[in-house]
């Protein structure tokens, strides 16, 4: 098992470059499988969900070739399964895009249940599940939970989702891109992700008109070809660095960004009196006070990202007086607090709620990664405090953030990756 461990009080300096975005490139993998050719995905970044992504998908029968560490190619012409086991899918959460792309092909679909990040509170698919049935499909958890879903073919149908959805829209649009006639999904999520995905799905010759509103239109298309096809940048890798510079102090450029995607978490740091310039494709962040307090409530886009919750909450833990941090999307997502308490913050939670009283300084410490956004929060902490800090479960943070130690130690961060003897082969929990 690896380790991460970090020496704070540096300032940041520098420049950091950002990689393409994984809940885009986790959207559109999966989405190559709809054409009987070839797509080439440019800027994926470089992280194990994508890796299992595409391990999915040559195990299904499609030809992966990697051109570079950025640039796939995948050959979809021979795909003769429409099976993905558990072993594949408990790793991370988005193979259950997996459902809607292989309806999308096949009109059939069996796919053990997914993992993914455990913030404390339940992750259901209903409204997936609502999104394929008015499709036409017939859907059923098998005793091994394996969701099974078969239609004839699918039909275009009207779907109004009870609760804006990231994964329920991906999944909605994959499986209808082909089907018969118009699907309009209501109440759609707005993320970049999802236009994103919308973007690749018309460059193969889908029609889908909406993405980046709340009503998507998806005109089924007879088949689709492949294409060339570049992923936006990840815009929480981006805002997680952000914090990072406001919570350690300094001026770090973050290049290949997308300033519109980071709006709302722009306007947080400035109102923490974070400086922020804007360029064309650059963001640069300067922070030599200590922050000032500031209020948050998460929500979809374009609310302030609920990934950015917990690294916003070690900025907070650090502002002078008392800020509050309201979760709107999930029913719980404080359990890192417990580990961050160990370095000397001081949030109280309640349910959904989060009330931070900022201290003068963090202490480093022993702690874990409980999911990839608190593994997140506990490198910044670790930035900032005095002392050393620890993080174990460095899997978790592997998986979305593409050499997150090589990129903060370009910017003057003292970290390292370290190997626990004698754990080489334990499994985070
Ligand atoms: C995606 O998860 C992201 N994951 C999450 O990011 C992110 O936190 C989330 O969207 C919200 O932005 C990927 O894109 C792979 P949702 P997803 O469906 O799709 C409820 C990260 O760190 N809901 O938008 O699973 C749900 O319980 C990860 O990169 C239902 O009730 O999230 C939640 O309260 C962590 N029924 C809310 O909707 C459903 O069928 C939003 O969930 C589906 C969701």
């Amino acid at each position: 098992m690896e380790k991460i461990v970090i020496s704070g009080g540096k300032k940041l300096c520098g420049k950091i470059d950002v990689s393409g975005a994984k809940n885009a490139a986790l959207a559109i993998i999966p989405g190559a499988i709809l054409a009987q050719d070839v797509c080439r995905i440019e800027n994926i970044p470089n992280i194990s969900d994508v890796a299992m992504m595409l391990k999915i998908l040559s195990h299904i029968g499609a030809k992966v070739r990697a051109i570079n560490e950025h640039t796939v190619e995948i050959d979809s012409t021979n795909i003769i399964s429409h099976t993905v086991s558990h072993d594949l899918t408990k790793y991370f959460r988005a193979s259950y895009y997996m459902i809607g792309a292989l309806l999308g092909r096949f009109s059939k679909a069996r796919v053990a249940m997914p993992g993914g990040c455990d913030f404390g509170g339940v992750r259901p698919i209903d409204q997936h599940i609502k999104g394929f049935e008015l499709l036409g499909a017939s859907i059923f958890l098998d005793e091994d939970a394996i969701v099974d879903a078969s239609a004839d073919s699918l039909t275009g149908t009207n779907v109004y989702l009870d609760t804006v959805s990231v994964g329920a829209t991906v999944n909605i649009m994959l499986a209808s891109v082909k089907a018969k006639g118009m699907t309009v999904i209501e109440n759609a999520a707005k993320e970049p992700h999802v236009v994103d995905l919308a973007n690749f799905l018309n460059s193969m010759g889908a029609d889908v008109r909406g993405a980046g509103t709340d009503v998507i239109k998806i005109r089924g298309a007879d088949s689709l070809h492949g294409c060339t096809y570049s992923i936006i940048p990840d815009q929480i890798e981006a805002g997680t660095y952000m914090v990072a510079v406001a919570a350690a102090g300094g001026d770090v450029l973050i290049n290949n960004v997308i300033p519109k995607h980071l709006d709302s978490i722009t306007a947080k740091l400035v109102e923490c009196g974070i400086e922020i310039d804007e360029f064309d494709e650059s963001v640069l962040v300067r922070s030599f006070g200590r922050p000032t307090k500031c209020n948050i409530k998460t929500m979809p886009h374009p609310g302030f990202p609920t990934d950015m919750q917990p690294q916003m909450a070690v900025l907070l833990s650090l502002a002078s007086g008392t800020s509050i941090i309201n979760e709107g999307v999930w029913d719980s997502r404080f359990r890192y607090v417990e580990q961050l308490s160990r370095m000397g913050v001081s949030i109280k939670v309640d349910g959904k709620l989060a009330v931070i009283e900022g201290v003068d300084h963090l202490k480093g410490a022993p702690v874990k990664a409980d999911d990839l956004r608190a593994g997140a929060a506990m490198v910044i902490a670790g930035l900032a405090a005095r002392g050393t800090t620890e993080i174990e479960n460095v899997i978790y943070i592997d998986r979305g953030y593409e050499d997150i130690v090589e990129k903060l130690r370009s910017v003057g961060a003292d970290i390292s990756r370290v190997t626990v003897p004698g754990m080489e082969f334990a499994v985070a929990n």
